[in-house]
């Protein structure tokens, strides 16, 4: 369906997870590279690893990676993004090539874009539409495919929204006050905790339960939301009758792509690539990305996150080891490296930004899209609140 003579193939959802440290995306390699397969895991820091809830997060999601590519149709994932920003390129590895690979897979899946999530630290809601417009412009350029995927907004489906109600009444002050990741947004935030802030895990359960959805990829700090999603689905199910699957976080195997200065890739750090980033602007950010004096070239994250991080960069977008090209690079320092990783994430980037482009010349197709997704995410919140209403005894 990608029109355009559009030249990337997306692997299908068990390719993605053999090959999980290639790049989704065919894409020519900058010609002086050795093509070699790239072998590593995920290393998730010593502390995540230890604890337990995130032990056994990540063997239940790694039980269902399995199934899934053999039963994708038991599987809905809705998964989705604050419309703060444009994409870059820690959302590419991160999430958002595993959700093209679910997709493709067979799965059901449904993306939504969250932008009553924003207005969780903040008093303005500019920069949304334009934010959410270039939301879908980004997905569709990863390849999302609209025919199979159901992408929308919280703004345009009520019936998501009225779930909130009977779903606050399912949990108490004190498990919203003690949830970790909301504590720690409101102080990043700098406001006073609001009350939509406080509530969000709760809306976000609404999110995932209004299709449905019982897979839910995402990064470790929404493991405290999934895990009020599961109980607020169980409540409901214990005290009105059946209507919820109770749904499980599928752990990224990705590697994480660390930012320019080997801090996680943010846009509020000032260290992240756009995925709609020009070619001169990737150049320019990389250029003044902060290396260290010594002009040999080594991966070593700890005393050289700078370095380190660039080698990172271009070993996901390469397929390459980052000692491997540490060592082709050698003794010709940063600026040498510099202009390798710049050359690589612009080929890896190439197909992705040409098809961005040609989206931006049909803003009215981009809408329509939208303008569908939210039709069809209506459609299942209203036989959803049905199926509730029926449940709580509330048909009137
Ligand atoms: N809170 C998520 C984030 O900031 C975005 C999100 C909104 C989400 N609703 C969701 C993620 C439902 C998973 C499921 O990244």
């Amino acid at each position: 369906r990608a029109q355009g003579g559009i030249l990337y193939t997306i692997p299908t959802y068990s390719q993605f997870h053999r090959l999980a440290a290639l790049p989704a995306l065919s894409v020519p390699k900058p010609p002086t590279l050795k093509r070699r397969t790239r072998k590593r895991g995920s290393a998730p820091m010593a502390s995540d690893l230890t604890s337990d809830t995130f032990l056994a997060s990540k063997k239940i999601s790694d039980e269902i990676k399995a199934d899934l590519a053999v039963h994708p149709e038991k599987y809905t994932m809705l998964t989705g993004d604050r419309p703060t920003g444009r994409l870059h390129m820690g959302h590419y590895f991160g999430t958002i090539r595993e959700r093209v690979a679910l997709q493709n897979a067979g799965v059901t899946t449904r993306i939504i874009i969250a932008d009553y999530q924003v207005i969780t630290d903040r008093d303005t809601t500019a920069n949304i539409a334009d934010n959410v417009h270039n939301m879908v412009i980004d997905y569709l350029a990863c390849g999302i495919d609209p025919e199979k995927t159901i992408i929308f907004t919280h703004s345009a489906v009520p019936a998501l929204n009225q779930l909130m109600l009977p779903f606050l009444s399912l949990v108490t002050e004190s498990e919203l006050m003690r949830n970790p990741t909301v504590k720690a947004e409101q102080e990043a935030s700098g406001h006073a905790l609001t009350g939509l802030l406080l509530s969000y895990p709760v809306h976000q359960a609404c999110d995932i339960l209004f299709c449905k959805g019982n897979v839910v990829p995402v990064g470790k700090d929404q493991l405290p939301h999934i895990e009020q999603t599961r109980q607020i689905a169980r409540r409901f199910n214990e005290r009105y009758g059946q209507v919820f699957p109770e749904p499980h976080g599928l752990l990224t195997d990705a590697v994480e792509i660390p930012g320019l200065d080997g801090r996680k890739m943010s846009k509020s750090y000032g260290n992240a690539i756009a995925l709609s980033a020009t070619e001169e602007e990737t150049a320019k950010l990389i250029k003044k990305s902060k290396t260290d004096s010594e002009r040999m070239i080594t991966f070593d994250k700890e005393n050289r996150p700078g370095v380190s991080a660039l080698l990172t960069t271009a070993a996901l977008t390469t397929g390459r080891t980052e000692q491997d090209i540490a060592a082709e690079i050698g003794n010709d320092g940063a600026g040498a490296l510099k202009r390798y990783v710049t050359e690589s994430v612009n080929a890896y980037l190439a197909p992705i930004r040409e098809r961005r482009r040609e989206l931006e010349g049909q803003p009215e197709m981009v809408r329509e899209i939208l303008h569908e997704g939210n039709r069809r995410a209506n459609e299942i919140a209203n036989t959803t609140l049905d199926e509730v209403r029926e449940a709580m005894g509330m048909v009137y």
